[in-house]
């Protein structure tokens, strides 16, 4: 943003705010139910028990009799973060003019540098959009790609990839390589293999998943960066599935553009996402959207979008906040252990087949398996009939399973009950 609309930003909201005394709602308010959650969560000396885990898990609420392995698809709001956002929102009907025209722009950018802190980046390198959807399309459509320019896109991109590489610049005459992934590689260079065998004199990007949603593989983001960088090729990643459920250290990985859904493994409220662009890169960009402060140089101009959804934007601050209470190593330590568990209870199973590569490197907290002889859409549905277990079908490339996500409200009685149900299903 300018300083200009800064300033004017700053007089709206100040100058109205005052003349009216109002009470100094924001915040401070907000913050109040999550402060509670907090202490629970931080009364637990141990974190490495079912019990610490256990009270996390109570801080979400599913409907009655529904046990939730359907985060890959969407994530879930803890309860103090759901009584965050409505503050906000309350906040904000309040006095509508003063909060979305400038009265909360000390508390979006202590957001925009809670996201950044998280992805050890800098908060000049961070756009608060709201979804990767958005993400992805914002590069799509700004890259200035020449006709014949190749942009490689693996086959087991998402839509929210594939379709806006397709509309934006397959139609000007760039070409989509589509190279096709292993679905149970052993190592990381057998991936990094297949992206550089894709490469020729003419890519100019290279645009792949964190975690695909297909099978939960989880691609050497950091290989392939080190990789195209070499060539001289972008890398742009889809970080759906892969951000809060993974550290992930963006400065490490050094990939260009990362974007992500904050509603999935952030667990923030719908409809806010996460944009990173490099420094050196972001004059690649340009907005979806332009309005008032078009002229900024700095990266707001990405979100730049007048009206907005500023509640949300602010529980995502709050929805990290809960994070690093639990702790972002604690997270990513507690997915593979759930992801061990899982997957020592299922390994002498006959009769249900994972297909997700179970090397730690290439896989987390989806795992997706299939049963024998059995339909996955006839699985899917017993699953959720006869347990009130939810789940995703999986049904492309071959797969006949059924996908399973173990985020941090999943337990280890809710996994032996889940194995409990599919080895009854596969009977
Ligand atoms: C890999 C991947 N990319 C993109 C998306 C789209 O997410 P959103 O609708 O939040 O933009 C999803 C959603 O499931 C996904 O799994």
């Amino acid at each position: 943003m300018d300083n200009k609309r800064r300033r004017f930003l700053k007089n709206v909201g100040v100058g109205v705010a005052g003349s009216l005394a109002l009470p100094a709602q924001s915040w401070a308010t907000s913050a109040q139910p999550i402060q509670a959650s907090l202490a629970l969560l931080k009364q637990f000396r141990n974190k490495n028990t079912e019990a610490y885990w256990e009270t996390v898990a109570s801080q979400f609420r599913f409907a009655k009799g529904v046990h939730y392995f359907n985060n890959g698809s969407l994530g879930a709001c803890p309860l103090p973060i759901r009584e965050a956002t409505n503050t906000f929102r309350n906040t904000l009907d309040d006095f509508p003019s003063k909060y979305m025209w400038g009265g909360w722009e000390t508390e979006k950018e202590a957001t925009r540098k809670k996201v950044a802190d998280l992805f050890s980046v800098s908060e000049e390198e961070i756009a608060l959009i709201h979804n990767t959807t958005e993400g992805m399309n914002l590069i799509a459509r700004s890259l200035a790609l020449n006709k014949g320019d190749e942009v490689i896109l693996a086959d087991h991109e998402h839509t929210s990839a594939v379709a806006p590489w397709t509309v934006w610049q397959a139609e000007k005459g760039i070409k989509l390589v589509r190279p096709v992934l292993p679905i149970l590689p052993k190592t990381k260079a057998e991936i990094v293999s297949v992206f550089k065998n894709a490469i020729t004199p003419k890519t100019k990007v290279i645009s792949l998943c964190h975690i695909v949603n297909t099978n939960g593989m989880m691609l050497p983001i950091k290989e392939i960066s080190k990789m195209a960088h070499e060539h001289g090729i972008l890398v742009a990643v889809d970080g759906a599935q892969g951000a809060g459920m993974v550290e992930t250290n963006l400065k490490e990985m050094d990939c260009d553009f990362y974007t992500v859904s904050a509603h999935k493994w952030l667990f923030s409220p719908k409809g806010i996402g996460i944009f990173y662009a490099k420094k050196e890169k972001q004059s690649l960009l340009k907005p979806l959207i332009v309005a008032r402060g078009y002229k900024d140089n700095s990266i707001r101009r990405l979100e730049n979008y007048n009206t907005r959804n500023l509640p949300e934007l602010l529980a995502l601050g709050a929805a990290i906040d809960y994070r690093n209470t639990i702790g972002g190593a604690i997270i990513h330590n507690r997915t593979y252990e759930l992801k061990h568990y899982f997957l020592a209870k299922i390994k002498d199973v006959d009769s249900i087949i994972l297909k997700t590569p179970s090397n730690d490197e290439l896989s987390a907290g989806i795992q997706v398996v299939e049963l024998k002889e059995k339909d996955v859409k006839d699985v899917k549905t017993m699953l959720f009939d006869h347990y009130g277990i939810d789940s995703r079908p999986m049904t492309k490339f071959g797969l006949n399973a059924v996908r399973l996500s173990f985020a941090i409200f999943i337990t280890k009685k809710d996994i032996d009950m889940l194995v409990d149900a599919l080895k009854t299903i596969a009977t």
